[in-house]
């Protein structure tokens, strides 16, 4: 089965076309357009511009995404995300699947995130500790999604069955990367600029200086699947308030080593605290597979260091290539293929749709 696949729930405009490929998807094509540029200058998305933006984008970007492709249904994001974002796609889906007469297939955003991991190209790295297998998830799975609205701990029994078991309590992990980057003068999505400026501080720079950036983990001690990260944004604004004081006692680290520095101890904070509660998962619901998604899974201090716990405790780990973290179509077919939901024509986006 062919898929056209649309995705607008926020300031990314995509599209693609996918199909079933064994247990998994292959995608066939994706294309990708973001506003992202237009909302730097405002530090953050303004919802009435990412919406003017999609308007413009959809049809272009479906048609790359086409291609001359026959395909068989229609499936469309419909949250949660921005209200004006999300008409422009589920529109689009509504007056392409009526005129084309194919169903039209509804898919929650955060689910897509999720099942990023089960697009299965040549080039996508799939490790196991013991066998190095190349496939899809094996369930039961524990999900991390983590992105700039939502994050979210998940128990996947089977591609439709799962239940929520933990998040934030506060900010989402991508919202703290973005707010924290903006404290630093970096520019949005904050994310991307941090996880650079972290890998910026060599080893031996941080080891000489950590001491001097701790950041708090919070709830990292706490047994419950909570977790906290306002505080860690709030500890940031701190350090940058005390820069001053800070650089006549340490006149010998420069304003962009300085950004590095919490910058490098940021990521690692965040990370430390997603890794721990996912750990704390796995000990709970003795999941095969542990599978990491959302924008914020293309960070690589949490890639790397929830690659690692996982191998150490031999389970499989999942994490989509870098360009299906991030907002793309690929994910909303591949979820709209494996755990399918028919919609009626009447399709309104819901906002707030939760994960689950
Ligand atoms: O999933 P996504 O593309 O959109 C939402 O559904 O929200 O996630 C976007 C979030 C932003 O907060 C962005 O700063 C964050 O993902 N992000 C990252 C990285 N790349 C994107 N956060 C940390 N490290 C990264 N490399
Ligand atoms: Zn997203």
């Amino acid at each position: 089965m062919k898929m056209l696949a649309i995705e607008s729930t926020c300031d990314e405009t995509a599209a693609a076309v996918v199909e079933n490929f064994g247990e998994g998807v292959r995608v066939i094509n994706s294309v990708v357009a973001s506003s992202v540029e237009m909302h730097e200058k405002y530090g953050g998305i303004v919802p009435e511009v990412a919406a003017r933006e999609q308007i413009k984008s959809i049809i272009p970007v479906i048609t790359e995404a086409m291609n001359g492709e026959n395909i068989d249904a229609v499936a469309v994001s419909y949250g949660p995300g921005l209200m004006g974002s999300l008409l422009v796609g589920v529109e689009s889906a509504k007056v392409l699947a009526w005129v084309w007469k194919k169903p039209l297939l509804k898919v929650n955003h955060m689910a897509a995130h999720v099942m990023a991991n089960w697009i299965v190209e040549k080039t996508q790295k799939i490790e196991n500790s013991k066998t190095q297998s190349t496939g899809v998830p094996k369930l039961p799975a524990v999900g991390l999604v983590v992105s700039g609205g939502h994050t979210d701990l998940i128990l996947m029994e089977s591609l439709t069955k799962w239940t929520w078991i933990g998040g934030t309590r506060d900010d989402a992990a991508g919202e703290a990367f973005d707010k924290a980057a903006r404290i630093l003068g970096l520019p949005y999505p904050g994310g991307p600029e941090i996880d650079r400026a972290a890998n910026k501080v060599t080893n031996e720079e941080w080891d000489k200086y950590k001491n001097l950036f701790k950041l708090p983990r919070p709830l990292i001690h706490d047994p419950r699947l909570e977790m906290s990260f306002s505080g860690i944004k709030a500890a940031v604004a701190r350090m940058v308030e005390n820069r001053s004081q800070f650089s006549e006692a340490n006149p010998q680290i420069s304003e962009e080593s300085f950004r590095n520095l919490v910058a490098r101890e940021f990521s690692q904070a965040v990370s430390e605290v997603l890794v721990k509660k996912t750990m704390l998962a796995v000990e709970q619901f003795k999941p095969k597979s542990v599978l990491l998604a959302g924008g914020v899974a293309a960070n690589k201090k949490l890639r790397e260091t929830l690659r690692q716990e996982i191998a150490m405790a031999g389970l499989s780990f999942f994490v989509p290539e870098l360009k299906y973290c991030g907002d793309n179509a690929a994910m909303v077919g591949a979820s709209a293929l494996l755990r399918p939901e028919e919609s009626e024509m009447d399709l309104r986006p819901d906002p707030s749709l939760a994960v689950v």
